[in-house]
């Protein structure tokens, strides 16, 4: 915090508490002392003022109020600079240098054995009890919460246990996704085709998975629209193309919904997924370690 913002806030509280001790005494001068029955002459719809002093435990209410904030903003930090009386708020609330510490240490206790997987191919790794129990410790606090705490995804968000990829399923694959992250393209197709363009297209896309369709579909239109348009990323079979993160459209997975509405609404307005990068956030060892997890959590899938 810069000296400017420190002084700010000090004297924005400190002002403000005078002023308030201030208001609380001033208002009590002059009052007097007992309660009357008398009004003011003020009447609103039948609403009478009197003119009786704050109750006793009212105005010692707020005088406590007071005291208690002097005797916290002096103990703990939050004015300004101010570090408090107390031990252990060095660094302020947010410990942030606290954490910092933790980590540190925890980096050192664990750094070797970071060392020791990150030299294993992912493959090996993912044989390691203690390794997927590690991996399975950094996908909960890192990644459950948009691919969900059992790894099975949600709308928009892959399922990592099912045999069904996006960018490829290899270990390799899987630890080079999660370092670099991926950026989906699947373009918009409103003004290209049309509503009818759409329609038919979308048809004919869900008849690959034998999803029956609404009445009035032309689906050898449809099969030109997607001989054109889309073979170049979805295949010539409609199988997809991991390169691209082009989905597989006759697997019965769905990544935005399998209805007639939802498939038109992704040809519509097109999909732009993200995976976000990891290597600046965890870095190479933990990246490792979570690539070796999710790899055996396919392996996993495909044994059953
Ligand atoms: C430039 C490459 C590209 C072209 C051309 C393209 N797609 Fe896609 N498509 C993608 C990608 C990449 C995704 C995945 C989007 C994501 O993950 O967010 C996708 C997703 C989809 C989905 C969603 C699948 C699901 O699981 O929910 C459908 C349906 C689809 N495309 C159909 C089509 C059709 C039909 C055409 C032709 C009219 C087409 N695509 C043309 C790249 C393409
Ligand atoms: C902000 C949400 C978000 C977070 C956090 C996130 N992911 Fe993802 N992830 C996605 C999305 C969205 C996709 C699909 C991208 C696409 O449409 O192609 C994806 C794709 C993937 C894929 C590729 C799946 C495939 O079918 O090829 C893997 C593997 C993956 N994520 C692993 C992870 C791991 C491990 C973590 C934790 C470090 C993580 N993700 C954190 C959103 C997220």
């Amino acid at each position: 915090m810069t000296t400017f913002w420190s002084l700010y806030i000090t004297i924005l509280t400190v002002g403000t508490l005078l002023a308030l001790t201030w208001l609380i005494f001033a208002t009590r001068k002059g009052q007097r002392p007992d309660t009357t029955d008398q009004t003011m002459g003020h009447t609103f719809d039948g609403i009478e003022e009197y003119d009786n002093p704050l109750p006793r435990w009212w105005f010692l209410l707020f005088v406590g109020t007071l005291i208690f904030s002097v005797g916290y903003l002096a103990l703990y930090p939050g004015l300004g600079k101010w570090k408090g009386v107390l031990p252990g708020y060095e660094d302020g609330w947010t410990g942030v240098n606290q954490w910092k510490k933790e980590m540190a240490r925890a980096d050192e206790q664990y750094g070797p054995l970071y060392a020791k997987y990150a030299a294993m191919p992912v493959a090996e790794v993912a044989k390691d009890e203690q390794a997927l129990k590690m991996g399975a410790r950094l996908f909960a606090s890192n990644c459950s919460v948009c691919h969900g705490s059992d790894a099975k995804g949600a709308y928009g968000f892959p399922n990592l246990t099912d045999h069904d990829w996006l960018w490829g399923g290899e270990a390799d694959t899987i630890k080079t996704t999660i370092l670099g992250g991926r950026q989906a393209a699947m373009p918009a197709w409103k003004d290209v085709l049309g509503e009818e363009g759409i329609r038919n297209v979308a048809g004919y896309i869900r008849s690959l998975s034998d999803l029956k369709n609404p009445e009035g579909i032309d689906l050898a239109a449809g099969q030109q629209i997607y001989a054109t348009n889309c073979v170049a990323c979805h295949g010539v079979e409609a199988k997809g193309n991991p390169l691209m993160g082009a989905p597989n459209l006759t697997d019965r997975v769905w990544l935005y919904g399998s209805s007639f509405a939802q498939v038109q609404q992704t040809l519509r307005h097109g999909r732009n997924g993200v995976m976000p990068a990891q290597n600046e956030i965890l870095g190479n060892d933990k990246v490792h370690l979570l690539a070796a997890y999710v790899y055996s959590l396919s392996q996993k899938a495909e044994q059953q």
